[in-house]
């Protein structure tokens, strides 16, 4: 018999990717690791995340992205406002308090979603604070909150946001560039369905929403160091990586890819002659057709990895 652990996370880990983990790790220095990261598991996680800018991997838990996230926001003179209602939210506070980052804290109740009219007032009475530190999905309460909303006010009143998404990505949507996050930290032990160990730092490309005086990650740290941009344009990262989590990560965005495409509606048919009429009659039908179509049972069946990530990003133990 198999024993589980109803925890958060770490997930358990699918069939697949503990083959992955089992090959012989390649050098990290050789044209067949390159072009591991480079071509596949680095583009596939800025497809994942939405964005165009650079994504940064870190041998690292979560916190440690969090960290070097922090630490990359220091020295703007700005102040933060980290937001919370939860664990996870306090640990931005704690990171920032240990580095002597001024920052201010907007606490809500636990397992209760942030109000982003709230953090409007707090940007507009204090204009120093520059970066918004946020979760996205919060796991000790299980509540997820409005990024996007979020995002929107940010970036209307030119501050930065940084968000722990953590046991988010790859479970909840958050198109990076197109909702203008600015930094998102991710670790692979949630939605990434792979031991912990790797965690990432993604930025949102430059000019993808205007109006952020957001630079991204800062090559300042020993993490996203000197070059590291360079660097990951080459497909190396500065240090040693886990190059056996990296392979398990490859397969694990695979799997994440065939899902999506499974789970995508059929392109539509090529238009016949006389379907613009017929269209104009019945717009209405048409688009009760279409949402039948979305909502198909086969559009919803499980897979192996929907099955191993909850919607909280949470382990649910494979049947
Ligand atoms: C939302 C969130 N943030 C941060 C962390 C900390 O991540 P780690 O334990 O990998 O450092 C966790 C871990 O459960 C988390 O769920």
């Amino acid at each position: 018999m198999k024993t589980r652990l109803y925890t958060p996370g770490p997930v358990e880990i699918p069939a697949r990717i503990l083959r992955a983990l089992s090959q012989v790790p390649p050098h990290h220095r050789t044209d067949v690791f390159r072009q591991t990261i480079l071509k596949r598991v680095t583009e596939e996680l800025k497809r994942l995340h939405g964005t165009e800018g650079e994504v940064f991997l870190l041998a690292a838990s979560g916190t440690g992205a969090m960290e070097a996230a922090v630490v990359n926001s220091a020295g703007s003179g700005d102040k933060a406002l980290v937001v919370t209602a939860g664990k996870f939210g306090d640990r931005w506070a704690s990171i920032l308090k240990a580095y002597g980052i001024a920052h201010e804290t907007l606490a809500f109740d636990w397992g209760t979603a942030i109000d982003p009219a709230a953090i409007e007032r707090a940007l507009d009475r204090d204009p120093q604070l520059g970066t918004v530190f946020i979760t996205h999905s919060e796991t000790s309460t299980g509540a997820i909150h409005d990024v996007e909303a979020i995002a929107q006010l940010t970036r209307a009143k030119g501050r930065r946001i940084f968000v722990d998404a953590i046991t988010s990505v790859g479970v909840h949507p958050m198109p990076q560039d197109a909702w203008g996050v600015d930094v998102v930290v991710c670790g692979s032990q949630k939605g990434l369905m792979c031991p912990p160990g790797i965690a990432t730092i993604a930025t949102r490309a430059v000019g993808s929403a205007s109006g952020s005086r957001a630079t991204g990650c800062r090559a300042s740290t020993t993490t996203c160091s000197e070059g590291a941009e360079e660097r990951s344009r080459i497909g190396e990262t500065s240090f040693t990586p886990p190059v056996s989590l990296v392979l398990a990560l490859e397969e694990a965005l695979t799997m994440i890819r065939e899902e999506r495409a499974q789970r995508s509606p059929p392109p539509p048919p090529p238009p016949r002659a006389g379907d613009a009429r017929r269209r104009a009659s019945s717009s209405a039908s048409a688009c009760s057709r279409r949402a039948c179509r979305t909502r198909s049972p086969r559009s919803r069946r499980p897979t192996a990895s929907t099955r191993a990530r909850s919607s909280s990003g949470c382990a649910r133990p494979t049947a």
